[in-house]
């Protein structure tokens, strides 16, 4: 599902990030660009990073 609509952003290529190292919001910002326009994805974002960082 798409996570950020400004950007084009799925959850899955956030858990991606997320595997790859992107373990903090920061990084994902810097990476994908996920929450750089409106702002709107960034709590459902958060959950994701949270969510893969629990697993880890
Ligand atoms: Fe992600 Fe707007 S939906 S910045």
């Amino acid at each position: 599902m798409y996570v950020c609509l400004c950007k084009g952003i799925t959850d899955n290529q956030l858990r991606a990030a997320v595997a790859a190292g992107g373990d903090e919001f920061k990084l994902l910002k810097q990476q994908l660009g996920v929450g750089s326009q409106c702002g709107k994805c960034i709590p459902v974002a958060m959950a994701i990073l949270a969510e893969e960082n629990a697993k880890t």
